[in-house]
């Protein structure tokens, strides 16, 4: 049995988490580990978001959230970030067929209007083509941060509240979330980051109030689905008590 086969044979399908998201963190450093350019780690990197996507959707997990490109990261050099959307959109229309082959869907979270012309053309393309997908959502967050979808998701309230259209009384939890680009998705089970780093870094603030965070010092290009199936199986050994006892748990 290979390394892949003997971490997959321990993991518990009905223990399977239904949302996985992850922080790709890491290829600057794997480039320059080799005295490449920080580019080159982000081409690497497209391998490694092929690998974890196709094992999400073998294993039949339900949502897959990335986080692409994040508000901050439009601050990098201009020639990083031309290389990025370049790359995004180069690999989104190289994958599709592969998407379409395993029923995966796209979907996008974050100010896309920001991302240039000629990508943002191929994500909606494809975004567009996989529509009809029933299979695993992958859901891709560019131009995106937490803080900026909260502030987006306060200022619809508050028009709203303001119009009359929504009584201040009616705001919960759930009339919050329903706010959110995440709407409709369920919170992550499990959020990794790769990268050695051990932070949120403006990431799904909201959503991930009870995900197990997983954090590995493997870089992106280096993380496949052998890596990918360790955090699995580590996943399912915790106890997910949601503010609960664990005798509570044991009789749920
Ligand atoms: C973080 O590494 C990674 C990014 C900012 C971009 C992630 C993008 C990809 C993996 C490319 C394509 C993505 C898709 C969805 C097709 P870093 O540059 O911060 O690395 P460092 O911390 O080592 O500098």
């Amino acid at each position: 049995m290979d390394e892949l086969q003997n971490i997959l044979s321990q993991l518990d399908p009905r223990r399977m988490p239904r949302h996985v998201a992850m922080i790709m963190d890491g290829n600057g450093r794997w480039a320059k580990k080799r005295g490449q350019n920080r580019s080159d780690g982000h081409y690497e990197g497209i391998t490694s978001v092929h690998n974890v996507t196709e094992l999400s959707s073998d294993l039949g997990i339900g949502y897959l959230t990335l986080y692409a490109f994040s508000t901050e990261n439009w601050n990098r050099p201009t020639e990083e970030v031309e290389t990025l959307m370049y790359l995004i959109g180069w690999a989104i229309e190289r994958e599709l067929p592969e998407l379409l082959r395993n029923n995966v869907r796209i979907h996008l979270i974050g100010d896309i209007e920001r991302i240039p012309e000629g990508p943002r053309k191929k994500l909606f393309d494809c975004r567009d083509a996989t529509a009809h997908c029933t299979g695993l959502q992958l859901n891709m967050c560019l131009s995106y941060s937490s803080r900026w979808e909260i502030t987006e998701a306060a200022r619809r309230i508050a028009e709203l509240a303001r119009r009359g259209e929504l009584d201040p009384e009616e705001i919960d939890e759930d009339k919050f979330a329903s706010m959110l680009p995440t709407a409709g998705i369920p919170d992550p089970d499990l959020l990794i980051r790769t990268g050695g780093e051990e932070r949120i870094s403006n990431y799904l603030l909201w959503q991930i109030a009870y995900s197990e965070l997983y954090f590995t010092p493997v870089l992106w290009p280096d993380f496949g689905k052998v890596e990918y199936a360790r955090a699995l199986v580590d996943f399912q050994q915790r106890e997910r008590r949601f503010g609960k006892t664990s005798e509570q748990i044991a009789t749920d």
